[in-house]
């Protein structure tokens, strides 16, 4: 029997907490709402897409969002500009700039230009560093929300074996260390296969938990997975049809469901529970602006 984790249900818990947190900590004390800004570059349409919606998640939750939209052919210095101004912005708590950025802009100028402290998205090497020597720092918010369904469903974590499918600094990379590390929702022994690494199943099957974030539409399939593991799905590929189309993740679900102990679904599991730790993270960059 397979349990499906989710990440609708669950946001939606994590929604009211951040409700009732805003309402203490910030609207009894009379203090700003917290400001989340994105700055957009272009007009790919999955990044229209996950910005529209957590320009959404931050109006469903009742904080402020501000976005930047440039044209496809903005120049490198035109998005430092914007950055600087978010950055020297004071009603600003924390900001984004969506990726995957076009190829003439050099991202990692880009996100080294970001103020750490406003870093929500927790791409800045000062809170990429900060977290791989478990240190407090603003995490990756696609590894919060899977760290978040494990916790919230009580499945362990310590001392199980986690494969980790994809090396992206998005979620690859930063979940592998999150699971790994020394503490409370951690412990894992991780192994982290890439593109380059050969017969990626002869992982998979040893794997209790299986995190898989590398975007092909049914790449999992049930014969990669041992009988009971648990398997986290992130891909979320828009598949079009004819006039129809819909989200499919790297999971062959028909093959997985029924083997897997648990599952995350798409759309539904990871999804959300990403959008709403952007929140989260926003929620605490408020909190620690002195500004407010
Ligand atoms: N593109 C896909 N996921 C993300 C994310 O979590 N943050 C940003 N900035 N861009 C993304």
């Amino acid at each position: 029997m397979t349990q499906l984790l989710n990440g609708n249900k669950l946001a939606i818990d994590i929604r009211k907490e951040i409700s009732k947190e805003i309402e203490k900590s910030i609207r009894n004390k009379k203090k700003r709402l917290p400001h989340l800004g994105i700055i957009l570059l272009g007009t790919n349409s999955s990044s229209l897409t996950y910005v529209n919606s957590k320009i959404q998640e931050c109006k469903n939750i009742g904080i402020e969002s501000s976005l930047i939209h440039l044209p496809n052919d903005s120049s490198e210095r035109e998005l430092l500009k914007e950055i600087k101004k978010m950055n020297n912005n004071p009603l600003i708590d924390g900001f984004i700039v969506q990726l995957p950025l076009q190829k003439h802009i050099n991202s990692d100028k880009i996100i080294m230009s970001i103020n750490p402290r406003k870093d929500v998205d927790g791409f800045h090497p000062e809170n990429f560093g900060k977290m791989s020597l478990d240190m407090k720092a603003f995490f990756p918010a696609t590894a919060l929300g899977i760290l978040t369904i494990l916790e919230r469903y009580k499945i362990e974590i310590s001392g199980k074996h986690t494969v980790v499918v994809g090396r992206s600094r998005i979620v690859g990379r930063p979940i592998s260390i999150l699971m790994s590390r020394k503490n409370y929702l951690g412990n894992s022994t991780v192994t982290l296969t890439h593109s380059q690494t050969p017969n990626i199943d002869y992982y998979t099957k040893q794997a209790d938990i299986i995190i898989t974030a590398v975007g092909i539409p049914g790449f999992l399939t049930g014969k990669m997975i041992k009988e009971g593991a648990i398997v986290i799905d992130v891909g979320i590929t828009k598949i079009t049809n004819g006039k129809k189309s819909f989200l499919k993740g790297d999971v062959d679900f028909n093959s997985v469901y029924g083997k897997a102990s648990y599952l995350t679904p798409v759309p539904g599991g990871v999804g959300p529970m990403t959008r709403i730790m952007l929140i989260k993270n926003t929620l605490i960059a408020a909190l620690n602006n002195e500004n407010k």
